[in-house]
């Protein structure tokens, strides 16, 4: 059976054309409606660019000669096609966390604390991903996505990470967009629609990443499985940090980009390392992973 082609029409029992086919689209629309899916953002404002869509600094070539030669207008631009691409994968770390989150729910006592949080949880993620893809469709620019090899390396963690390990990558994804959310959901000149998408995931990861702390700290390994852990989690950082540098490679990134990625993985190394899962193998990996994705300015 092909899994590839696109969904678009639905045979059901409720006849809405003159075929007896119901539209997705309209499916769409009319689940949409439903409160848990009515969010405050105002799609109503042009996405032009008139006003940043992000912080020019978190753009990864900010202060590269090359953006150096740009006129304002091109930099909005350059904001605008780089919060497309970030956008596009952040949905895709979103389905990808949402897909542990509910495999964990599937383990958890059905109706227990962890049953429902993880399924809040799951819900959030997919209104993000909603969110993130309404973006995506009306700001005018075709994202690439993700590069291949990073896909290969988080389908080979789909097929084999356990809930731990899937747990430290959702909180590494998660610890390093918090900052930059932080910074568009307080800043007034940022165009209003993607401040309000900032603060209502801001609003939701305080959360989570609660919640994904507090379920490593207390986590209790086997050896083994601890040190297969710390092993994993600077291999997820490598992957997540390249999907969310948007295809810009490490070395064509600006130094301000670079000091803020070295800081936030070296932030996140230190929280792992005290919460059990550090050691000379994982110590090793994050210098290496850290100086492939963030290299010192020479
Ligand atoms: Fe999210
Ligand atoms: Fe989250």
């Amino acid at each position: 059976m092909d899994h590839g082609a696109p969904i678009t029409t639905v045979t059901g029992t409720t006849s809405d054309d003159s075929t007896g086919r119901t539209t997705v689209a309209l499916l769409t629309q009319r689940a949409r409606r439903q409160p848990m899916f009515v969010s405050e953002i105002p799609w109503e404002v042009p996405l032009n660019d008139d006003r940043p869509h992000m912080p020019m600094r978190y753009v990864p070539t900010y202060g590269t000669p090359k953006w150096e030669s740009w006129e304002p207008t091109d930099r909005t631009s350059e904001m605008r096609r780089y919060c497309a691409e970030l956008f596009t994968g952040f949905i895709w770390l979103e389905n990808t966390i949402i897909h542990f989150l509910v495999r964990q729910a599937f383990r958890e006592p059905p109706g227990s604390e962890a049953h429902t949080f993880l399924l809040v949880e799951a819900t959030e993620e997919c209104q993000h991903s909603l969110i993130f893809g309404d973006y995506v469709q009306a700001c005018g620019v075709t994202p690439r996505g993700p590069v291949r090899w990073t896909k290969g390396l988080a389908l080979l963690m789909r097929l084999t990470a356990t809930d731990l390990e899937a747990m430290i990558a959702s909180l590494i994804a998660e610890l390093l967009t918090d900052p930059m959310n932080r910074q568009m959901a307080g800043d007034d000149t940022i165009h209003p629609t993607l401040q309000a998408i900032a603060r209502m995931h801001v609003a939701d990861e305080a959360r989570h990443i609660a919640f994904a702390k507090g379920q490593i700290r207390a986590a209790k390994p086997s050896a083994l499985r601890r040190l297969r852990a710390s092993v994993r989690a600077p291999l997820a950082a490598l992957t997540i940090t390249r999907v969310l540098a948007g295809r810009t490679p490490p070395r064509d990134t600006g130094s301000a980009y670079r000091n803020r990625t070295r800081h936030d993985l070296r932030s996140l190394q230190t929280f792992l390392d005290q919460s059990g899962f550090g050691g000379w193998i994982s110590g090793c990996l994050w210098t290496i992973v850290i100086n492939h994705v963030a290299p010192s300015a020479s």
